[in-house]
């Protein structure tokens, strides 16, 4: 196929986070054991049996992902492997066939590949965000694993997560709604996650929060996580903490962030328990992050009945985030050295 080497014209530096349909999709199905080769297709839309156990027991799992342009004109993924590992971890949690790296891949730099047209420019700001799915599709009634599955791709433009360029600082309210259970499916990137988290989302934002902060159900003690983004936490003496559960997303980003706070700012960086209450007084710099989110500064805190402020009166980007955010940007954009071969090229021609 031919690639429409022109940009469409849009306005890349104010796109927001929303869904903005592009030309192709790429779909493989599940049949009989044995998985489809796949294609690109170009409707939007995917007709499943309304007794698909996709929509009745939520037995589907999605990734996010994102493709940037670098200084050069390359197309660059970040750490895509880790997409695709963990998608499998969330395919084995809830009986759903595995989508072999190469399929995953292949879908994902088709998908790409094919809506080259509608990946923002450098220096835009915007990125092309990717939505690979595995969903468990057929006719089926009673509890049990699907028969079929499709494994999609999609993919749209999308600027910053939270309305404002670059970064923006944001707050958090603790939710005394719980996400996932300690053995449940919190680690998992999985849509049964999600739809319970609406109403938390909706009562933080009540409270005047961004987000919700979800603390472990157990003990509503420590900090698990954001609705759609991991914490870490600056402290005192060059640390960079973040939390360990068994309930959280293993977030790409986290992960990757660590790593470079311990490379480039010789950060002690330490993955454990974090007692929010006992804490909270040692905490210089809050930030979520996630594919959608980057890095965003956490201002405040909504605990107990109060605001908990942070660097600059909650107000400021604190020098530790500003420092990781310019490392992990710098990288996924290609405008810094790669030194861990983390970015990912998609080849265009
Ligand atoms: C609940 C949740 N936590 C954390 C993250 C961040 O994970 P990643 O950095 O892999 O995007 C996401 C997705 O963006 C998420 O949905």
């Amino acid at each position: 196929m031919g690639i429409a080497k022109a940009k469409k014209e849009l306005n890349w530096a104010d796109l927001g986070f929303q869904y903005r349909q592009t030309d192709f999709r790429f779909s493989a199905t599940f049949t009989d054991g044995v998985w489809s080769q796949g294609e690109l297709v170009s409707s939007p839309v995917i007709a499943v049996h309304e007794g698909a156990p996709a929509l009745h027991y939520a037995q589907q799992c999605f990734e996010g992902m994102k493709a940037q342009t670098a200084p050069d004109g390359r197309v660059l993924l970040f750490r895509p492997d880790l997409n695709s590992e963990r998608m499998n971890q969330a395919a084995g949690r809830l009986l759903m066939p595995e989508v072999p790296y190469e399929l995953f891949m292949r879908g994902v730099e088709e998908t790409v590949r094919a809506n080259y047209a509608w990946i923002p420019p450098h220096g835009s700001g915007a990125s092309l965000y990717i939505r690979p799915m595995l969903i468990g599709v057929g006719e089926n009634l009673g509890l049990r694993t699907a028969k079929a599955f499709e494994f999609r791709v999609f993919c749209s433009p999308v600027g910053p997560y939270y309305k404002s360029a670059g970064m923006a600082v944001i707050s958090l309210a603790v939710s005394d709604i719980d996400r996932a259970a300690p053995a449940g499916t919190g680690a998992f990137k999985v849509g049964a996650n999600y739809a319970g988290g609406l109403l938390a989302t909706r009562q933080a934002q009540a409270l005047g929060a961004n987000e919700a902060l979800y603390l472990d159900s157990a003990t509503r003690t420590f900090i698990d996580e954001a609705g759609s983004a991991n914490i870490i936490v600056a402290m005192t003496g060059n640390r960079l903490v973040s939390p360990k559960s068994n309930a959280i997303l293993p977030s790409v980003t986290r992960r990757s962030v660590m790593t470079l706070a311990e490379q480039y700012l010789h950060m002690q960086v330490e993955n454990r328990p974090i007692n929010l209450r006992e804490e909270i007084a040692e905490f210089e710099e809050v930030a979520a992050c996630g594919t959608a989110a980057v890095l965003s500064p956490v201002g405040k805190i909504w605990v107990d009945g109060q605001w908990r402020k942070f660097y600059g009166d909650g107000e400021k980007v604190g020098p530790v985030m500003q420092k990781v955010y310019d490392l992990l940007v710098g990288i996924q954009r290609g405008e810094l050295a790669d030194e861990n071969s983390w970015t990912y090229e998609v080849k265009i021609d």
